[in-house]
């Protein structure tokens, strides 16, 4: 307790690092922590932008009702895509779990009840996207504002569930800030969480838009029976569209993102890596503008390299993102194996000295001496002030070399003075200790005042 104060006012958490080895090579661990990322970001991408499109384009089916029908194709792949989305999720965790073991718990713990409510949040949010998809057909007419009410719902959880882990995952960078976080909400005042939310949703809707327009635009969707009122260019053009305008904004905002990054985590690699992904993506954004342009007979014959040269955009990003926390927490970690390389060398001494038949000395002392134990009698006992109990002083005069009758009040004190509450027992701190204690206090005064008088601040 004392100590996690101590952390909290100079407000900087530095544990000793974990002494344990990692499975496999910290770069291994690295390596499979970005891809398996990546894969999952990929399905909670789809199921974020899914989820968006389809509410939008319901809303639109209340106008033009081919749009109800294309929302409900849309709303259709959604569930596939979570539950991909989540079972993917569990790799990444773990890999975090063991690479930045202090930084995720830190995290985790800071951000609370949010981080925990996680679990009921995606059990409901799971049901209203079933409730959805299932009622598309009962809950129509004068129910359909419902069945739109759910499906607003079930966007907004999907929304907000993102949010929690990128806060999460984002105060891990920040571990000189954490003694000012308290809970999710103030978490989301470090470091750059909306602005990194914010390029997020817009990569869900450029991924989405890339997704449908092959998912709707492949020869085996049978778009004349599902989709009767579109013919298949007209779903490839509508969903490039959507991934073209976004990722344009993405091109043109994303970079301003780098802006603003806390400079702790900003290094010539990373604005090197982030560059390099601009640059593909521009090679994207040129094959999808001539998508764009291109006949119907002709549209969708780049689909292909442009999946494959988005994968190398995300890749990029992915990188950077890697690049970026790992320069952040490297000070602190440093920091951290400093401060173990000091405890072994302390421990180590203290085993070198009990080998030799030394003590250990005061310093050193892993067991309790009187000052320590005087911790406990501090917050009422001082050496010669009252606070909540009679100073030392007068209790010198009262047990002036006694020291078995301190140990025998301390244990079971009784009720003298009318001024005090009646004492606590400290029966419970045992034989030993009260000795110790008890000697402390009558030896208190006589050697070097100004030192013991400190005592009772010391810890
Ligand atoms: C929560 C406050 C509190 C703490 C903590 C506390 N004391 Fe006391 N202590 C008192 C009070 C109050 C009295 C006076 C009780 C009375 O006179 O009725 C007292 C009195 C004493 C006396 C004088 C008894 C006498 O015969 O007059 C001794 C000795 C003493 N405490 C020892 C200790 C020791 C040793 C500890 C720590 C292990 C300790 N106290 C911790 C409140 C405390």
């Amino acid at each position: 307790m004392t100590n996690l104060m101590i952390y909290l006012t100079a407000g900087a958490f530095l544990p000793r690092d974990l002494e344990l080895p990692l499975p496999l090579n910290g770069w291994e661990l690295e390596i499979i922590l970005v891809a398996l990322f990546l894969l999952h970001i990929l399905f909670v991408n789809l199921m974020v932008g899914g989820s968006l499109l389809t509410v939008l384009f319901e809303i639109l089916g209340l106008t033009w009702p081919k749009y109800d029908d294309l929302a409900r194709r849309i709303g259709a792949t959604i569930t596939v895509n979570k539950s991909l989305a989540v079972v993917l999720g569990v790799g990444p965790l773990l890999a975090i779990n063991l690479l930045y073991t202090t930084y995720f718990y830190s995290a985790n713990a800071l951000t609370g009840y949010a981080w925990m409510g996680l679990i009921p949040l995606i059990i409901l949010v799971f049901l209203l996207t079933y409730l959805h998809k299932y009622t598309w057909d009962r809950w129509t007419g004068p129910k359909k504002k419902r069945h739109i009410g759910v499906g607003v719902a079930s966007a907004f959880l999907f929304l907000s569930i993102p949010l929690v882990f990128l806060s999460n995952i984002n105060l891990m960078l920040f571990p000189d800030q954490w003694s000012e976080v308290a809970g999710f909400f103030s978490s989301l005042q470090i470091g750059n969480v909306f602005p990194r939310y914010f390029h997020f949703l817009m990569a869900s809707l450029a991924l989405t838009g890339l997704f449908l327009a092959g998912w709707f635009g492949r020869k085996r969707f049978p778009v004349e029976e599902h989709l009767p009122q579109f013919t298949r260019p007209e779903l490839r053009r509508l969903f490039y569209r959507v991934a073209f305008y976004v990722t344009l904004a993405q091109v043109v905002f994303g970079p301003l993102l780098l802006l603003t990054l806390p400079s702790i985590g900003v290094t010539v690699t990373l604005v090197l890596v982030i560059s390099a992904g601009v640059v593909v993506a521009s090679i994207v954004m040129v094959l999808l503008w001539s998508e764009l342009r291109s006949s119907d007979a002709r549209i969708g014959r780049f689909y292909a390299p442009i999946l494959v040269i988005f994968a190398v955009v995300v890749v990029f990003m992915g990188t950077g993102r890697h690049v970026y926390r790992e320069a952040s927490v490297e000070d602190h970690r440093q920091k951290m194996a400093s401060r173990s390389d000091a405890f072994r060398a302390v421990s180590l001494a203290a085993h070198m000295r009990l080998d030799a038949g030394m003590s250990l000395g005061e310093g050193l002392a892993m067991g309790p001496t009187g000052k320590s134990v005087f911790k406990n009698c501090a917050a009422c006992h001082a050496f010669d002030r009252v606070l909540a109990g009679p100073s030392i002083v007068e209790v010198q005069e009262i047990y002036a070399g006694d020291i078995e009758g301190i140990v025998t009040w301390a244990k079971n004190p009784g009720k003298k003075r009318d001024q005090f509450a009646p004492m606590p027992s400290f029966a419970h701190l045992g034989e030993e200790k009260l000795q110790l204690v008890a000697e402390y206090i009558l030896e208190m005064g006589q050697e070097k005042p100004e030192e013991q008088t400190e005592a009772t601040t010391e810890s």
